[in-house]
């Protein structure tokens, strides 16, 4: 693949200065303003983009969250409870945070149906394509401990070890496997 050339020229006479010492401008310049795409990019490309939004969202709505989860076993369903009707915006910010959730992994499936479909998983690409299976593994792990975080009967039915039906002595996640074995 034949190297782009650069556009990139500082204009004043410090962007001169730091374009030989630090070329940062160029850099931004080079990957944000003057980016070559091939002609053929469609509408699935916009999915990296769509993912960055739901990150940001997931983050901000669940820092929001946080601040008034309350974490033990105790009192975690009910402080979910009380988001929901006494916080300002609760109403809001749950439902935001856990449909944000699913959203982001259907946008997460649409972009990665978009690489495997047109090959970006190919060279020159296959670090890209790597680090995105790991990002992948993160969102997961991140979903199923946000889903456990309730304590509610759906935290419980979501426990590998519920899941399995294993019995209550070797369960290590939240919830209680003897009613998901029931239930
Ligand atoms: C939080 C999750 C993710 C975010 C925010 C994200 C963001 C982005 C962005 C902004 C782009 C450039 C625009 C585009 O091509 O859509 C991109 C490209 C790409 N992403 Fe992701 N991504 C995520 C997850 C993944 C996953 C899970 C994979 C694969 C398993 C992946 C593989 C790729 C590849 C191969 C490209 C290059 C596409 C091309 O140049 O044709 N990404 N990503």
């Amino acid at each position: 693949m034949a190297a782009h050339e650069s556009t990139y020229e500082p204009k004043s006479r410090f962007g001169k200065w730091m374009d030989v010492r630090l070329p940062i401008g160029r850099l931004v310049h080079d990957q944000l303003v003057d980016f070559p795409t091939p002609r053929n990019l469609n509408y699935l490309w916009t999915f990296g983009g769509i993912l960055s939004f739901f990150l940001m969202l997931q983050i901000l709505t669940g820092i929001v969250l946080a601040m008034h989860y309350q974490p033990s076993a105790a009192d975690a369903f009910n402080s979910i409870v009380r988001i929901d009707r006494d916080v300002n915006f609760g109403w809001l910010l749950r439902p935001l945070h856990a449909v944000g959730a699913s959203m982001f992994f259907l946008a997460v499936y649409i972009h990665m149906f978009r690489g495997l479909y047109y090959g970006s998983y190919k060279a020159p690409r296959e670090i890209l394509w790597i680090i995105g299976v790991l990002i992948f593994v993160a969102m997961m792990a991140a979903a199923f401990l946000g889903y456990s975080l309730p304590w509610g009967q759906m935290s419980s039915r979501l426990s590998p070890s519920s899941a399995l039906c294993l019995p209550p002595s070797m369960s290590w996640s939240p919830g209680s496997v003897r009613l998901s074995c029931n239930g």
